[in-house]
């Protein structure tokens, strides 16, 4: 049985590609493949990589290394530092938003005080969306300079009733803020950190069931704008290490796990294309172009194994997980760029949808 979905350019607006110093983690070819077989038109790809993407020269370098081998579509964020870089904003281009750390992370990004949050915030140009690390009570904080400054503001991975609480508050008061969950929030608790070990590590951590709860139950009422994945690939070797990194793969399991809650009735099949196609791209002021889409099949049901992933590390918290849910073929711009097995776009066919914006 066969019941195929269209999505409109299924886009992913948080992921971590690697690449450049950090490609024996993972590289812009592997990782913009497992796009394409995750069902993906387009990624956004997070600043936190060495060289950090925090001035000009590294800008340069990435969009250099990404253009040259991209698969899919794509964009970069410029990152904000806390040796003060805001002199870099005026001008720039070519970049889809500013990222912001506010809580610790995977990288040297960080910043915790916020006179300085604030002066990124009025540094940087209006209109260009700013997405936030920001967890437990630095939402409210991060919410006073969305308030003092009106910059759009993404608010990435929510995953607790508290922050929801803040933003539930924050669209009530019209603030132009959007939030994005991932599924590894949506579908794991802290719980599973004890079957999962360091595979169950990531940043924000995993949470309780009446997070999990919450989440959907925010899903249900409209107030989550999209399901980003968070892909952040490690290799099992660095996850085996004394302290391991955080962060976990999910660019190919995003897809099915969300057809799986289709079809437990959790989700509807328009829910979920406004969760990974329409309001991502609404959000960054894309527009897919002609003939780009997504067949998937909602009825393909299969257990996610290691080893059946193209992402580089090759292993996914969801091991185990039954889900529903294939990648048919995926079109950008008239051209067949996975037909469900192979990747069929040569490296650096992507282009940045950003370039001169
Ligand atoms: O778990 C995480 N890993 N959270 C982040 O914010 C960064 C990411 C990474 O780059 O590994
Ligand atoms: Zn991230």
């Amino acid at each position: 049985m066969t019941n195929l979905l269209t999505l409109p350019g299924p886009l992913d607006p948080h992921v971590h590609l690697r690449g450049l110093e950090w490609s024996h983690k993972a590289t812009f070819v592997s990782e913009t493949a497992a796009a394409l077989a995750g069902g993906y038109w387009a990624v956004l790809d997070m600043p936190n990589t060495p060289p950090a993407t925090i001035s000009q020269a590294a800008l340069q370098t990435k969009l250099a290394a990404i253009g040259g081998e991209a698969v899919c579509d794509w964009g970069v964020y410029f990152g904000a530092s806390q040796d003060d870089n805001t002199a870099e904003y005026a001008g720039l281009t070519d970049v889809c938003g500013l990222k912001m750390y506010n809580n610790a992370t995977t990288g040297s990004l960080l910043i915790g005080e916020q006179a300085l949050r604030a002066r990124h915030y009025a540094a940087w140009p209006a209109g260009k969306v700013i997405a936030v690390h920001a967890e437990g009570p630095t939402v409210a904080e991060v919410l006073e300079l969305v308030r003092r400054y009106r910059r759009p503001t993404h608010f990435c991975h929510i995953s607790t009733i508290e922050e929801l609480d803040y933003l539930r508050a924050a669209k009530a008061a019209g603030l132009p803020v959007s939030i994005g969950v991932t599924p590894h929030h949506l579908y794991l608790t802290e719980d599973d950190v004890r079957t999962l070990g360091p595979l169950g590590r990531m940043k924000p951590e995993l949470k309780t069931q009446s997070d999990v709860c919450a989440l959907w139950v925010a899903i249900d009422e409209g107030l989550v704008d999209v399901v980003e994945s968070d892909h952040a690939p490690h290799t099992l070797a660095e996850k085996a290490a004394d302290i391991p990194p955080s962060g976990v793969p999910g660019l190919e399991t995003t897809l099915p796990l969300l057809g799986k809650a289709v079809h437990d009735g959790r989700l509807t099949a328009g829910q979920m294309i406004a969760l990974v196609a329409t309001n991502p791209a609404r959000i960054f002021g894309l527009h897919p172009p002609a003939e780009t889409y997504t067949v998937f099949d909602l009825d393909d049901a299969y257990v996610i194994e290691r080893g059946g992933l193209r992402t580089l590390p090759g292993w996914s918290p969801f091991e185990g997980m039954r889900v529903y849910g294939r990648v048919r073929e995926v079109w950008i711009r008239g051209r067949k760029v996975f037909d469900g097995e192979r990747v069929l776009a040569a490296p650096g066919s992507g282009i940045n949808l950003f370039a001169g914006r």
